[in-house]
């Protein structure tokens, strides 16, 4: 099996590949790999899955998003975290369907923050509920018996930096949520928003 992880040198990106090295190939792409993308530019998507060639998974690992009051986000800022953490993953299901084997898979990755908020944290909770929801609506179209599945986890108990902002949060250890990506790719659901609360 050859898995592909978007976004493996960050910090669920890192326990993700190294979890899914016990059960395939994997290769690990971010914007300073040696084969890199910038998720942001469909263009460069199209021309990492060229050199990736055909693929049985993708775990896509990314989504930066702006953390800001809603009384101080702009337009211009809504719509980076969009074009980033949604349009981004959508890009690599829409694009990748073409290098992803029969019957493999896509995984994406959302949050907690789609369904219980934290000031600052709209742009999060937007670009977290559109992928969730598309989730639901790809996994009943994609064609050649492709699934799709997106892990949406509580704050990290690795995120130090976030915890102060997620005062009472359950944090979850990294290795659950690689487990999560391994489940989604080594077993048969589709449709599924894994939420580790
Ligand atoms: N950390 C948490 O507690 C937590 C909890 C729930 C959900 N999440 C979500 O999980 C995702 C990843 O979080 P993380 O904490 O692992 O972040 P991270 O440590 O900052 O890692 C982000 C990864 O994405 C890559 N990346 C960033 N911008 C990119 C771009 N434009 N194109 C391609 N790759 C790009 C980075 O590598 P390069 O810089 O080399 O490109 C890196 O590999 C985010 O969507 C976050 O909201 C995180």
């Amino acid at each position: 099996m050859k898995i592909l992880v978007v976004g493996s040198t960050g910090l669920i990106g890192s326990y993700v590949a190294k979890a899914l090295e016990k059960h395939g190939e994997v290769v690990g792409v971010s914007r300073s790999t040696a084969i890199s993308v910038d998720v942001k530019d469909p263009a460069s998507i199209k021309a990492m899955y060229e050199k990736v060639g055909k693929v049985d998974a993708v775990a896509s690992c990314i989504g930066k998003v702006a953390f800001k009051s809603i009384t101080e986000l702009t337009y211009d800022e809504y719509l980076a975290g969009l074009k980033d953490k949604v349009m981004g993953q959508v890009e690599l299901v829409r694009v990748g369907m073409e290098y992803v084997n029969d019957g493999g898979s896509f995984t994406l990755m959302t949050g907690i923050l789609a369904r219980d908020p934290i000031p600052a944290g709209s742009v999060a909770a937007l670009a977290n509920g559109a992928i969730e929801s598309f989730t639901l609506a790809a996994a009943i179209e994609l064609p050649r018996n492709l699934r799709i599945n997106t892990v949406s986890p509580n704050v990290l108990v690795e995120a130090t930096s976030y915890h102060s902002a997620f005062p009472g949060f359950h944090q979850v250890p990294a290795s659950v949520v690689a487990d999560t990506y391994v489940k989604s790719i080594m077993g048969k659901q589709t449709g599924q928003v894994y939420k580790l609360d």
